[in-house]
């Protein structure tokens, strides 16, 4: 069987590893799964440590990625309060932005 590419963001939480494991289960998905930490038992998932807060670190992590089929953010970050919430995650989301035509160049239909 030929199997479709995703890659996955916040691959260590919960939305993300639930969602991994998901696609892995049905056999027809590669799993490649980003965050910072490679979670314990991440079977059958190829993991790639990077902080979406550093550019180079991300630039590093995602080269010699093959073609994919689509991408999944699920990361998050949680800080002291709603307002700080906003405020960081929504800066980690704005430089993740830079990211998308570097995968955007791998998107296969
Ligand atoms: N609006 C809200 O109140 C709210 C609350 C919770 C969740 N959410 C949404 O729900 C989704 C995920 O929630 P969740 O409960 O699954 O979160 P979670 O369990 O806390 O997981 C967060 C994921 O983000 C990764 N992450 C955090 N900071 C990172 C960074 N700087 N660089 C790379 N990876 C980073 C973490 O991995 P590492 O720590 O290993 O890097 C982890 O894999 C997100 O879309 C989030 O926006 C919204």
């Amino acid at each position: 069987m030929t199997k479709k590419t995703c890659i996955i963001f916040g691959v260590s939480g919960i939305v993300g590893r639930n969602l991994a494991e998901h696609l892995v289960g049905r056999g027809d998905w590669k799993v490649i799964g980003v965050s910072r930490h490679r979670p314990p038992d991440l079977n059958g998932i190829e993991h790639r440590s990077c902080d979406l807060n550093d550019p180079d670190d991300v630039k590093q992590a995602l080269r010699d990625l093959g073609p994919i089929s689509c991408a999944f953010y699920a990361t998050w970050s949680r800080q002291a309060n709603e307002h700080a919430n906003c405020l960081s995650n929504g800066a980690m989301f704005r430089k993740s932005r830079r990211f998308i035509p570097v995968l955007s160049g791998l998107l296969q239909s």
